[in-house]
């Protein structure tokens, strides 16, 4: 019988890895997603796919599905360090609401679901490695609040479904995953390291000793279906067991790209502890381990940038005169992007202050409707999804620009 798996968050990064992969054995597939983090170009692959769906939703919102199911994988949630940071409440909202609406889902329709929670949920751990039975280091009111205690409650909503409903429900916790299909707007330190060097950059590491625990994302997907095929409750770890100092990433990154360079401060750190899993667990329940050498996924990851690097256009922003008091000192913003969304992603990750003008108080860009492509006056484009391409100014509706 033909496997029925509904993704969650199926549009993003990890999520079009992994709907690939199921349709690769045979799936019926459904990604549900609100495209909030932007349409990514393997969005478009899979939709080529006759056994592929998207659905526009957003998970905080119930949704009304009565097929039968054999799995959900609940991997919607908004992610980032910086964009988590300033979006605490809806990124609470996908960890709450979207979680307890995802495992309605399941409940209904009686399938297994695996629950994507995060090594965040250890905080600033004091224990190294992580295993799965260290409770964590979190402050409920630091400024990772959001994204911890979303991460806590999807973990806490899992096992309260499994005790009292009994759904069969899998918590996983990723450490950082990395691969081919990251968006150059991508402000995680692989993508963000690849994007420099492609420029040419310096890449300024302070705290090149902190570690991190880099999976390239089809090991990550393997151990995902893994635990899709298992009963086991989790929480499993799943992350490289062997962890790599920033500093090191850096060199390797420029030495892979052949331009950019290295500059390293002694102190500071990159925003978290140290973290690296123990990964016994993911070893004993699920025979998961990863395989793929760092240099090797570097090198893919780097390949497939420099393609959407070069795919994009020069985004230049006209600055309303009513914004000039709220950035001194900028008379100029411009950035590389392939969307109308991405560009404005990347001006409110830039210049926080702007998001109150460009984004609702659900934490969504609001569209923006006069955009001029090439010096032609395009109206009426008010699709965050349209591609740009080229050198491009985009000008902001009088209405936001705001008095
Ligand atoms: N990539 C990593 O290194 C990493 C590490 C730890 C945890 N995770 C977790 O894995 C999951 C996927 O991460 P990713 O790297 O693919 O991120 P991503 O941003 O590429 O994908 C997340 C997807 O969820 C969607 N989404 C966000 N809020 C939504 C909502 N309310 N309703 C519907 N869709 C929504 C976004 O549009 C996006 O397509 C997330 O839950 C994240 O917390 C990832």
């Amino acid at each position: 019988m033909t496997e029925q798996i509904l993704v969650t968050g199926g549009a993003g990064f990890i999520g079009t890895h992994l709907c690939a992969a199921l349709l690769d054995r045979g799936a019926q597939v459904t990604a549900v997603d609100n495209l909030s983090a932007g349409r990514l170009p393997a969005l478009a692959e899979l939709q080529r796919h006759d056994r592929f769906r998207l659905v526009e939703h957003d998970i905080t919102v119930p949704l009304d599905w009565e097929a039968p199911l054999t799995a959900v994988v609940h991997l919607a949630s908004p992610i980032g360090p910086a964009y988590v940071r300033d979006h605490p409440v809806s990124t609470l909202m996908a960890g709450s609401a979207g979680t307890v609406n995802a495992l309605e889902i399941a409940r209904r329709q009686r399938a297994r679901i695996v629950l994507v929670s995060s090594a965040e949920v250890y905080g600033d751990p004091t224990v190294q490695p992580q295993p799965e039975t260290y409770t964590g280091n979190t402050d409920p009111v630091g400024p990772m609040s959001g994204y911890q205690e979303a991460k806590r409650f999807l973990e806490a909503m899992a096992t309260a479904y499994r005790r009292e409903y009994d759904v069969n429900t899998g918590i996983i916790r990723p450490f950082n995953v990395y691969g081919p299909g990251m968006l150059p707007s991508d402000r995680r330190v692989v993508a963000a390291f690849a994007v420099q060097a492609l420029a040419g950059q310096e890449l300024v590491v302070n705290g090149p000793d902190a570690v991190r625990s880099l999976c390239y994302v089809d090991d990550f997907v393997a151990g995902l279906i893994a635990m899709m095929e298992s009963h086991a409750p989790g929480p499993v770890n799943l992350g490289a067991g062997e962890g790599t100092a920033i500093g090191d990433l850096a060199k390797l990154v420029v030495a892979t790209v052949g331009s950019g360079s290295v500059r390293t401060g002694a102190t500071g750190n990159l925003g978290g502890a140290a973290r690296c899993p123990d990964i016994t667990l993911a070893r004993d329940t699920l025979g998961w381990k990863p395989t793929t050498a760092l240099e090797h996924g570097i090198r893919a990851t780097v390949d497939d940038m420099r393609t959407a690097v070069d795919a994009q256009a020069t985004v230049r922003f006209d600055v309303p005169s009513a914004w000039t008091t709220l950035l001194p000192g900028t008379p100029e913003l411009h950035c590389r992007a392939a969307s109308v969304g991405a560009a404005l992603h990347w001006l409110t990750d830039t210049y926080p202050v702007l998001a109150p003008r460009l984004l609702s108080p659900q934490g969504q860009l609001v569209p923006w409707t006069n955009v001029y492509l090439d010096q032609d006056n395009v109206r009426d484009l008010n699709g965050m999804d349209t591609a740009l391409t080229g050198e491009v100014t985009l000008t902001a509706l009088p209405a936001m620009a705001g008095g």
